[in-house]
């Protein structure tokens, strides 16, 4: 490996956080999906890093917000919390869209809870559900692991079926029950994006087995299960998919619905936090 590998600069990224946060060294990780940026300014004893002052580290354009890395205490655990991620359809690569997965895991962390918007295909969902991701399909046609494979990271070919850890859906099940939330579970399917997919695609995806459509998430899955890292995944339905409504989608709408129900996100989130 040349001194300017991938891994050598995700490790240069770790590093450079691990001398801003000193001791506090977080095992939980959070990435926080449309709408639910602000959850990274709840943290208590934050310590707020820009990701422009981190090396290498990959700039999200998605509406002007600066992304940000909080380390802080939920409940009294330090976590880390990514508010603003890299999206494929943004033009990034796979590699570039998971470098803060593959930091956090080398700075430590453990368990990645990754949070999205998400469109309802599952017309069972009502706008505003919260589900657990139970397993994803994979249909951005991109892999963070393609490419040669750096050993300190991972296997060449891993096994990826359990990618949502068990036990955590069990946790966010528990953490739903102690708020009185209903929750229920399905598959993502994630593709490219940005285009909203069309009426018949909806259909298809129904079809093979989806609950829920978005454009992120499971790049970051796959390239944690890589490093050995335990994953949970909850969508929030901000919209329901193309054609089940006699409506067009728009990213206002998805906005909106994030907003509405950032309150009950965040107490889940906190209460899964506190029982992992
Ligand atoms: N499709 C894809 N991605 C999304 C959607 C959708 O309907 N809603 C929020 N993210």
């Amino acid at each position: 490996m040349s001194a300017h590998s991938y891994y050598d600069r995700v490790k240069d990224a770790a590093d450079a956080v691990r001398s801003k946060i000193g001791s506090r060294v977080p095992d939980v990780a959070i990435v926080l999906g449309s709408g639910l940026g602000d959850f990274a300014a709840t943290l208590e004893n934050a310590v707020s890093i820009g990701y422009g002052d981190l090396p290498h580290w990959p700039a999200s354009n998605v509406i002007g917000h600066e992304g940000r890395l909080v380390v802080g205490d939920v409940r009294g655990r330090t976590i880390a919390a990514l508010a603003g991620r890299c999206h494929l359809y943004e033009g990034h690569d796979a590699r570039t869209v998971t470098f803060a997965t593959r930091a956090l895991g080398l700075l430590g962390v453990k368990t990645l809870l990754l949070t999205n918007a998400a469109g309802g295909i599952n017309v069972g969902f009502a706008q505003g559900t919260l589900m657990v991701i139970d397993d994803h399909i994979n249909l951005t046609g991109h892999n963070p692991l393609s490419g040669s494979n750096d050993e300190r990271f991972g296997v060449r070919f891993p096994d990826m079926s359990e990618v949502y850890s068990r036990r955590l859906r069990a946790v966010a099940d528990e953490a739903g029950k102690a708020n009185n939330m209903l929750l229920p579970h399905g598959i993502y399917v994630a593709l490219l994006g940005p285009s909203y997919e069309t009426p018949a695609e909806i259909r298809f995806l129904r079809t093979i087995g989806a609950d829920a459509v978005g454009m992120s998430t499971v790049p970051e899955a796959i390239a944690a299960r890589h490093m050995g890292i335990e994953v949970l995944g909850i969508s929030c339905i901000t919209n329901m998919a193309a054609g089940v409504l006699p409506q067009p989608l728009d990213h206002h709408e998805v906005m909106e619905t994030a907003r509405r129900v950032r309150g009950q996100f965040i107490a889940l989130l906190e209460a899964i936090i506190e029982r992992i």
